[in-house]
């Protein structure tokens, strides 16, 4: 079967459309970053982002499909992210899209904005065999998920706190390097020594898999205040580093944590923080040594984008999991959960 989708994503800063085939191959992956419009702000400003998505929305799907070589007539199905995230943003994705389907009479997918950071894992490697590790690493979100099939998700452990993306952003601004936090970290740490500024690691209670950071966080705003006090010079960059390695540290230890518990041998690494090449090698490595396999998206679909949008959908294309017209945003949706107003299931003949 050849199913080819157009997928959008609005949930945060990023407007984006693809076109997806049978859920791994991307012919477009269009992303319109709002980040310089966001960065005077020193982070993404909920009433800016929708009238930007707004302003974009069009653009990006025509963009998508010329650059994919086909027309609204080639698509299969429209897919959209309808939550988690910002509620103005999603809602211009859900109502593009809606539009779309209703307009071309196609079947809608909704699709949850973490299912398609885990999906983006499956364009590159469409054959990953169940159950499987995925921890999911982004600006809002820390999870460890389980997944014993397409669509079955098992949150074994979450954070209590921070988010890691969150604190990387918290400590960006912490040591003036501006926003998006996470890459700029990471580009400061790369000229210090992460062994130099002993950072506190939070492994939690014996056996538990939730995280936090906000301690680690707070260690380093201390340690910054605490050298202006006594007029001390802090070099940035060890402090960057030292951050970025207790980030590192306990995101592997609990996750090979998590494979060992539950006997599984590949893991996978999902969201905006994948990104982090200290957290990818650290993860191979420490993987490596226990014979687990790592799968890792490229870097591009680590951030939002709407391609692992499309990836995820194709399976739940496949389960006929569609959405109704009635599908509305949800910005606090869950992991496999699926809130639909009203009851549709389209039959696709
Ligand atoms: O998944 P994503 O693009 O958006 C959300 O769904 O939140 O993740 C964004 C988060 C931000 O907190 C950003 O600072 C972080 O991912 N991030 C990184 C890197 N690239 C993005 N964190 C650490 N290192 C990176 N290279
Ligand atoms: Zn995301």
């Amino acid at each position: 079967m050849c199913v080819t989708i157009l997928a959008l994503e609005t949930s945060c800063d990023e407007t984006s459309a693809a076109v997806v085939v049978d859920g791994s191959k991307i012919l477009s992956n269009i992303i319109s970053s709002q980040v310089d419009v966001h960065k005077k702000f020193g982070g993404v400003v909920p009433e800016v982002a929708s009238r930007k998505h707004l302003e974009l929305i069009n653009h990006v799907v025509e963009e998508s499909l010329l650059e994919a070589g086909l027309e609204f007539g080639n698509l299969d199905a429209v897919a959209v992210t309808y939550g988690p995230g910002l509620v103005g943003a999603l809602l211009v994705g859900v109502s593009a899209a809606k539009a779309l389907a209703y307009g071309l009479d196609l079947p809608l997918v909704g699709v949850n904005h973490i299912e398609g950071h885990i999906y983006a894992n499956f364009a590159v490697e469409p054959g990953l065999e169940f159950p499987l590790i995925c921890l999911v690493v982004s600006g809002g979100h820390t999870d460890l998920v389980y997944m014993e099939k397409h669509g079955s998700y098992k949150v074994l452990g979450k954070t209590r706190d921070d988010a890691a993306g969150e604190a990387f952003d918290k400590v960006a601004r912490t040591l003036g390097l501006g926003y998006p936090g996470g890459p700029l970290v990471e580009r400061l740490a790369g000229e210090g020594d992460p062994e130099s500024i002993k950072l506190p690691r939070a492994y939690l209670e014996k056996g538990s898999l939730d995280f936090s950071f906000s301690g680690l966080k707070s260690a380093v705003i201390n340690y910054l205040h605490r050298a202006e006090q006594k007029h001390e010079e802090v070099n940035r960059a060890d402090l960057a580093a030292g951050f970025q390695k207790a980030v590192s540290d306990v995101l592997v230890d609990k996750t090979i944590e998590a494979a060992l518990e539950t006997g599984v041998s590949t893991i996978l690494l999902a969201g905006g923080v994948a990104a982090n090449g200290r957290l990818r090698a650290d993860l191979a490595g420490k993987a490596g040594g226990k014979s687990i396999k790592v799968n890792v998206p490229p870097l591009i679909l680590c951030t939002d984008n709407a391609a692992m949008i499309g990836c995820a959908a194709y399976h739940k294309f496949l389960r006929e999991a569609f959405a109704p017209l009635t599908l509305n945003a949800v910005p606090d949706l869950k992991l496999g959960e699926e809130r639909y107003e009203g009851n549709f299931r389209r039959i696709v003949f």
